[in-house]
């Protein structure tokens, strides 16, 4: 069978940090957010706002926010993805009903929402020759983030979108073993061990061999690494902040 275009469009994924220093037609843009907004999204609630950062100082102190990313101020185009209940805070009110937002799912719907347009979004970048990477670092210090770009009640940052022309093809980040990820009816924990040991294999060639800096790790130390520390623990009192109860 050959292989679909978009199967492999889809597939010759890899996150651009570098970018040329070319200017993104407005039009490309347009398409772009259109895309985003064409993801499925749950019971239709498209919860979600797209921030475009064009003033520079504004990018540089995102980018100081971010952990000192600096494509977040180099890149061409970034933007801020943010799940936005804000809106619907507003339906609620006008129609005089309850706005029920107090359990956790809101935030998960919120979130998926803004990570299928953002993932949306990229997808169609790349298809028009661009690349980028998203920021998770935009949750960083998500209060600061939050003032910064004005955002309301019933909002937050989900993740940030660099966008640009690469400056150079970077070999791709292998991915789990499909073994590992796809199981059949129920979850099969037999072949996890055996994928963990294949995928350090396969990460350790790539990370030793990659340029600019390579390092002799595998998957499992980087996870083990990310996993040991508590992640952005200020998260939690930002939503509460924001109206989020999480019950
Ligand atoms: C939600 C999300 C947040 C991310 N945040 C960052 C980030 O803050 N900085 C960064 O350099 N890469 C970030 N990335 C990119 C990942 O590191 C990258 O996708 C992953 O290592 C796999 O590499 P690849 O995209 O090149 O295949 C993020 C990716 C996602 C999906």
């Amino acid at each position: 069978m050959d292989k679909h275009p978009v199967a492999n469009h889809i597939q010759s994924h890899r996150s651009t940090r570098k970018f040329k220093n070319t200017r993104i037609p407005e039009e490309i843009i347009k398409e772009i957010i259109t895309s985003a907004q064409w993801a499925p999204t749950s019971h239709n609630v498209q919860a979600y706002s797209i921030i475009s950062i064009t003033d520079q100082t504004l990018r540089v102190e995102l980018a100081h926010l971010c952990g000192d990313q600096k494509y977040v101020k180099e890149a061409p185009a970034f933007f801020v993805f943010t799940a936005d209940f804000y809106p619907h805070s507003l339906i609620s009110r006008r129609l005089e009903v309850p706005f029920e937002m107090e359990e956790t799912e809101n935030v998960i719907v919120g979130a998926v929402d803004t990570a299928l347009a953002a993932q949306n979004a990229l997808l169609t970048a790349r298809a028009y020759g661009l690349g980028g990477v998203m920021i998770g670092g935009i949750r960083n210090h998500s209060e600061k983030v939050a003032k910064l770009l004005k955002l309301p009640e019933w909002t937050f940052p989900v993740m940030g979108l660099c966008l640009g022309y690469p400056a150079s093809i970077t070999d791709q980040k292998p991915r789990f073993p499909l073994y590992g990820v796809l199981h059949e009816n129920h979850y099969d924990a037999n072949d996890i061990e055996k994928a963990i040991v294949e995928y350090d294999e396969r990460t350790l060639h790539y990370y030793s061999n990659r340029k600019p800096n390579p390092k002799q790790s595998g998957w499992s130390s980087q996870m083990a690494a990310y996993l040991s520390t508590p992640r952005r623990p200020g998260v939690t009192a930002f939503l509460k902040k924001q109206g989020f109860k999480m019950k």
